[in-house]
């Protein structure tokens, strides 16, 4: 496998709408961007009214299919300078805590973090009350202790910067080696 001339970055969507849309915006506002989405993600994007082929036309999209993550091979050769995963389930959060990568994006944290490559992490399940979007939309949620214990566990990690807010997501994003987003990305 060769080495990418240019880092990319890659960009994880696990099954969650909390700032859904607001995510795939800011991922599409950017030019050396790979998409990595785990099995809920393919399925709650289009609850969303997000077209994944139209996804899938526009960047590289990997799908979790294999039990391997075959793709986690790109992390070894410098494909990659950062791994965002936004946003990220209290499902995804837990088994990143606990080691497991069982997962297509639970292994790309695994092997970025083995890698030495950095992760920005835009934690669902941030405060015990909490609105969020739903496919019909707003509603109220209310993470249990393990939910919330779990972020604080993960903000310990090496390798990864835990954000709570999407406009954190977005300053994050600026401070990395990646290339910025769009400016009315970043105005919005
Ligand atoms: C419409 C919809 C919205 C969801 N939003 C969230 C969410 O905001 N946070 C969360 O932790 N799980 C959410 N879930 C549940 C996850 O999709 C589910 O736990 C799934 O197993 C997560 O798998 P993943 O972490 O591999 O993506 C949502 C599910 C649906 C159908």
């Amino acid at each position: 496998m060769k080495s990418a001339k240019t880092p990319r970055l890659a960009w994880a969507i696990t099954g969650s709408g909390h700032y859904l849309k607001e995510c795939l915006e800011l991922l599409e506002s950017y030019e050396d961007v790979d998409l990595f989405l785990s099995r809920a993600a393919a399925e709650v994007l289009s609850m969303y009214g997000c077209d994944v082929r139209r996804l899938r036309e526009r960047m590289t999209c990997f799908r979790d299919t294999t039990a391997s993550a075959g793709p986690v091979g790109l992390f070894y050769k410098g494909h990659y300078d950062r791994l965002v995963i936004a946003p990220a389930t209290s499902n995804s959060v837990a088994k990143m805590v606990w080691g497991i990568s069982d997962s297509l994006v639970t292994n790309i944290y695994a092997q970025a973090g083995k890698c030495r490559i950095p992760s920005i992490v835009f934690a669902c399940d941030t405060a015990p009350a909490m609105e969020t979007e739903a496919p019909g939309g707003q509603v109220m949620v209310y993470p249990r202790r393990i939910d919330l214990e779990n972020v604080e566990r993960l903000r310990h990690f090496e390798y990864t910067r835990v954000v709570e807010r999407f406009e954190d997501l977005v300053t994050a994003l600026q401070e990395s080696p990646a290339p910025g987003p769009s400016a009315s990305v970043v105005a919005g």
